[in-house]
């Protein structure tokens, strides 16, 4: 079994007048340790939603999800926030620093919830993983004195400093300009390899998109994969007509 599963996946919302919103219709997925899958779509099509169910801030209505042959709908309140904490790592659109922090001590953060030796040892895994991202001369600094790149390369520290086994990234490029995005992206890819963690990211850049070694269009509430050739100029081709509607 893949390291995630997903079979038939819903999530219906209770709008304000009482009806109903069907955001996801049947969602399939899985997904290995150590790939790269992107999704694209437009907005509202329910990218964000999916992926909150992926990483367990949310629930679906229907099917099943399996994370590491485990249904995660038998889990108890506990295990499912260990499971969320352990397991995941999440890089946003708009970084989510903690604003009055220095870059140290968000990447800290995460590790105050660790056991055992990572927690003990945790300014020296922050800083080292602070290094790896290529800010170790910038451990003091509040996000606010950091770039939009730079900021984007503390939350990626910070997402994998507890070497999560799955990283799930939310239009992580988009906040940035086209050069800076391509390097966070480079980055991103590298340590996410590196760890052999599985990589998710969701974007509506095609250049993006085309890093990843599968490729989905989520609409109408499916995913649907998008088959592509071996050239990276065909691939954004066959996504440029997707995402077109062709
Ligand atoms: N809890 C909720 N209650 C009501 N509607 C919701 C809820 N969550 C999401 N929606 C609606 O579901 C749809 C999908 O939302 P979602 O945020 O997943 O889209 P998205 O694909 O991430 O869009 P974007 O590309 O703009 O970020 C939207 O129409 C949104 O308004
Ligand atoms: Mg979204």
């Amino acid at each position: 079994m893949a390291l995630l599963e997903l079979a038939g996946i819903a999530r219906t919302v209770r709008l304000p007048d009482l009806s109903e919103l069907q955001i996801l219709r049947s969602v399939d997925l899985a997904v290995d340790g150590g790939e790269h899958v992107a999704v694209v779509g437009r907005s509202g099509t329910g990218k964000t939603t999916l992926l909150n169910l992926l990483g367990l801030l949310d629930s679906p209505t229907a099917g099943t999800y399996h994370l590491d042959g485990v249904d995660v709908a038998r889990l108890g309140a506990r295990a499912r926030a260990r499971r969320r904490g352990e397991d995941f790592g999440f890089v946003f659109q708009q970084f989510n620093l903690l604003p009055g922090r220095t870059a140290l001590e968000n990447v800290l953060a995460p590790l105050l919830y660790a056991t055992g030796r990572t927690f003990w040892r945790r300014r020296a895994v922050a800083t080292e993983m602070l290094e790896r991202v290529g800010l170790g001369g910038r451990l003091e600094s509040m996000p606010a004195r950091l770039s939009g790149g730079e900021q984007q390369r503390v939350a990626i520290a910070r997402a994998l400093v507890r070497s999560p086994r799955i990283i799930l990234a939310d239009e992580p490029t988009g906040a940035l300009d086209v050069d800076t995005g391509a390097e966070v992206m480079t980055l991103l890819d590298d340590v996410a390899s590196q760890s052999g963690a599985a990589l998710i990211t969701i974007t509506h850049d095609l250049s993006v998109a085309a890093r990843a070694s599968r490729h989905y269009r989520l609409g109408d509430g499916v995913l649907t994969p998008v088959a592509l050739e071996p050239a990276r100029a065909d691939a954004l081709a066959s996504l440029t007509a997707l995402e077109a509607g062709a």
